[in-house]
């Protein structure tokens, strides 16, 4: 954990120092805003600390320009509310008031840090998941970690680096789908002052601000192919260049990178370099969609539920049985993150002791059994798949013919334009099933084939 601290305050910074460096955290101090994002711009931090009356919408913004995702805390002498709700305005994320309350310096510390330790499983196909991450940790291998989107990927990355011997070393994270393709390089490998228009500093990139500790490159699967050649040239040969820079720089990090795409598929189309993902890819850890985890679902939703009440303050309430069943269901096709987002609501809507099945709604308040429609197509592909086992080709095709007939309200030209078929194929096959005798009023079917003779 590094702590930046911008401002003096008459020595009470000084002792909210000292509280948080006997929690663990690295310190440093600077006197202005200027020499604060200087800090910022060479080293990087986790969090900064800012005495309330310097400019805090100047570093904010700063901040936001440059791309540095730090957060913000403001600081204070305790009786300057206006003072407070200015730099929260200004872009802080919290306001503490001085003297310092070490109790609050704490928790102000574990929430910026709060990520890395709630890491929840209990399914058996991520128990292996997990031992093999732990397996890999200590070592300096590269990982891939892959999944769909809101599996957990990165809080499994966040999860190797505390289990690595980096723990106690920076883990830095970029995001290259978020990052447009211009501006990734000097992310990526920082640049020197003057590089190019807007780069008012020298700034360090990611690889040196994780530099002793961990990178992961997040989404990598949509990071520019040229700049995928100079990625694979830092991680054989350990060094970079930053832009405009002369000098290469040494790094030692160890990288990990997540990808919601089939990176394989992604090479073979040429879109992702080969080598670059046989360098990244030394251990492969998969994560399986929430739905393949059953035993996950409710672990997780207990612990969304806990961590809700608790950030809002209200007492924690168990899940009704009628809820546990529903929540239990569910496909989740956006995830945990879904799964997460859910049961934020529902603490929030849930009225008696306990959370209810009303209050498991979808954002748009819809009851939770109706679904999202992404949710609806997936329980009805499900159940689609599942009718098909044990059935005959013929007979699953006359169904889908009546159906797709059905959906189409008797149109034969719509419904064969569906079908990918002729219209006289389709009218061909409907001679068959009325030849064959099948009875004109199917069960599941509205109208029967009379309406569609
Ligand atoms: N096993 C878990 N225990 C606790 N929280 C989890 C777990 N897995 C995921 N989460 C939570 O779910 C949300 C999504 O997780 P995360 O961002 O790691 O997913 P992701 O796979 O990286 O998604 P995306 O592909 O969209 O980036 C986060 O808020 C995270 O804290
Ligand atoms: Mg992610």
């Amino acid at each position: 954990m590094r702590l930046l601290i911008i401002g003096r305050l008459n020595g009470e910074l000084v002792t909210a120092s000292r509280i948080a460096m006997s929690r663990g955290a690295a310190v440093t101090q600077a006197d202005g805003i200027e020499q604060g994002l200087n800090a910022l711009r060479a080293k990087g931090a986790d969090l900064v600390m800012v005495e309330v009356s310097l400019s805090i919408r100047t570093l904010v913004t700063a901040l936001a320009d440059e791309r540095i995702r730090t957060p913000v805390v403001a600081c204070g002498t305790g009786t300057d509310a206006k003072a407070a709700v200015a730099a929260i305005q200004a872009g802080a994320k919290e306001y503490i008031p001085l003297p310092p309350d070490p109790e609050l310096i704490a928790a102000v510390l574990e929430a910026v840090t709060a990520d890395a330790r709630s890491f929840v499983w209990r399914d058996a196909s991520m128990e292996r998941v997990v031992k093999l991450a732990e397996q890999v940790a200590r070592s300096d291998a590269s990982v891939l970690i892959t999944g769909e989107s809101g599996t957990g990927k990165e809080v499994l990355a966040r999860y190797v680096h505390t289990r690595s011997n980096r723990a106690q070393k920076p883990f830095v994270s970029v995001n290259c789908a978020a990052i447009p393709d211009a501006l990734l390089e000097s992310e990526l490998f920082g640049h020197e002052k003057g590089a190019f228009t807007g780069a008012v500093a020298r700034r360090i990139g990611r690889f040196e601000e994780a530099n002793g500790g961990t990178l992961l490159l997040d989404e990598i699967s949509e990071m520019d192919v040229r700049l995928q050649a100079k990625l694979l040239r830092a991680l054989q040969e350990r060094v970079i260049d930053r832009v405009g820079g002369t000098q290469p720089v040494k790094v030692d990090i160890r990288v990990l990178a997540t990808s919601n795409r089939n990176l394989a598929e992604e090479a073979r189309k040429g879109t992702f370099r080969e080598d670059l993902l046989y360098r990244l890819n030394v251990v492969n850890l998969r994560l399986p969609p929430l739905r393949d985890r059953p035993s996950d679902i409710l672990e997780l939703a207990g612990h969304f539920a806990r961590k809700y009440a608790e950030a809002n303050g209200i007492a924690p309430r168990p899940l009704s049985a009628e809820a546990r069943r529903l929540v239990a269901q569910n496909p989740w096709p956006g995830n945990v993150r879904e799964l997460e987002n859910t049961l934020h609501r529902a603490v929030l809507l849930a009225s008696g002791p306990e959370i209810d099945a009303d209050a498991i709604r979808s954002p748009e308040g819809e009851a939770l059994a109706s679904g999202s429609p992404a949710a609806r197509a997936v329980q009805a592909a499900e159940a689609v798949t599942r009718s098909f086992v044990g059935r005959s080709l013929a007979d699953v095709e006359r169904d889908l013919i009546l159906d797709t007939l059905d959906h189409c309200l008797g149109n034969r030209t719509h419904a064969a334009k569906i079908l990918g078929i002729s219209i006289r194929t389709l009218r061909n096959k409907l001679n068959e099933y009325t030849g064959a005798g099948i009875p004109v009023a199917e069960p599941g079917h509205t109208r029967g084939l009379a309406a569609y003779g």
